[in-house]
């Protein structure tokens, strides 16, 4: 039988993954779902907001992608013709290295009816609600937002210039980089400068260290802090509001204190 809903997709960003970061938008948007194809750094929680959909995860898993995005664009159609509403729900916000605009894209082609809903991207959303303010009067006047590994898997070179500049950088999709992006860093500016990394960032799973460019790695793999993590790099690091309280908890031999010359 034909379907006789409007075919539909709506691009949903689902925050970074406390379930309360979403928009009221986006949950409207799940409850009016005929079916809800997600990603992997969704949090599933998010799911019960779309009780009639037909949910479908298309995300990767264990390395591995359930779908390619040339399946996951056809998925997006098919599914819409057969259903209607189509929600494609990702993490943070679905324009911030999301993919988001290809697939409306693509969907459009195909004659569907597109609408995108805001998410609060991990960029923004994990360092603030680590207490990490990425402009400060007086510090940063600027920030930047990077990925560290490329559609053909380099590092962006971006990183380069955003290093010789004094604005506090953000990278997603780093962590297999660290090295690389550590040895940047060390020609182009000090060895105190402070870094966070964050993985998990709003999720009960965080997990966050703190420490200097010279010190962060080795910090990083004590914890095995790995993906989906980001990395803040800049002066505004060291004024966290909660560093001085995260300190006492973690680092009680002052070993960062030191560095950072608190
Ligand atoms: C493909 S990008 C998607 C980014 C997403 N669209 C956003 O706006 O947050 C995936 C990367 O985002 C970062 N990321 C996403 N959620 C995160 C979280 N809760 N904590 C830390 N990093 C996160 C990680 O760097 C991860 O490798």
């Amino acid at each position: 039988m034909r379907n006789l809903k409007t075919p539909k997709l709506t691009i949903v960003g689902a925050g970074p993954g406390d379930v309360e970061l979403i928009t009221l938008k986006a949950v409207k948007a799940l409850e009016s779902a005929d079916i809800v194809l997600y990603d992997a750094l969704v949090n599933e929680e998010l799911l019960e907001y779309a009780p009639n959909a037909e949910i479908v995860f298309v995300g990767k898993r264990l390395g591995c992608h359930a779908y390619t995005q040339d399946q996951i664009n056809d998925l997006i159609v098919s599914m819409a013709n057969r259903y209607g509403h189509v929600v494609r729900l990702k993490g943070g916000d679905s324009f911030v290295f999301g993919r988001g605009s290809e697939e409306i894209d693509y969907a459009v082609k195909f004659g569907l009816e597109t609408a995108v809903v805001p998410g609060i991207s991990s960029a923004l959303g994990v360092p603030a609600a680590a207490g990490i303010s990425l402009t400060q009067r007086k510090i940063a006047e600027s920030f930047w937002v990077i990925t560290g590994t490329t559609s053909d898997h380099k590092l962006s070179n971006d990183i380069m210039l955003a290093s010789k500049s004094a604005a506090t950088v953000v990278i997603l999709m780093g962590m297999h980089k660290l090295d690389e992006i550590l040895s940047i860093y060390q020609q182009n500016r000090n060895d105190d400068l402070p870094v966070a990394i964050i993985q998990n960032g709003t999720k009960n799973s965080e997990q966050k260290v703190i420490g200097t460019i010279s010190t962060i790695a080795k910090l990083a793999a004590e914890k095995n802090i790995a993906s989906p993590a980001i990395i803040v790099i800049g002066e505004v690091v060291k004024n966290t509001s909660k560093l001085t309280e995260y300190f006492q908890e973690h680092f009680e031999d002052e070993f960062i204190f030191q560095n950072l010359n608190l």
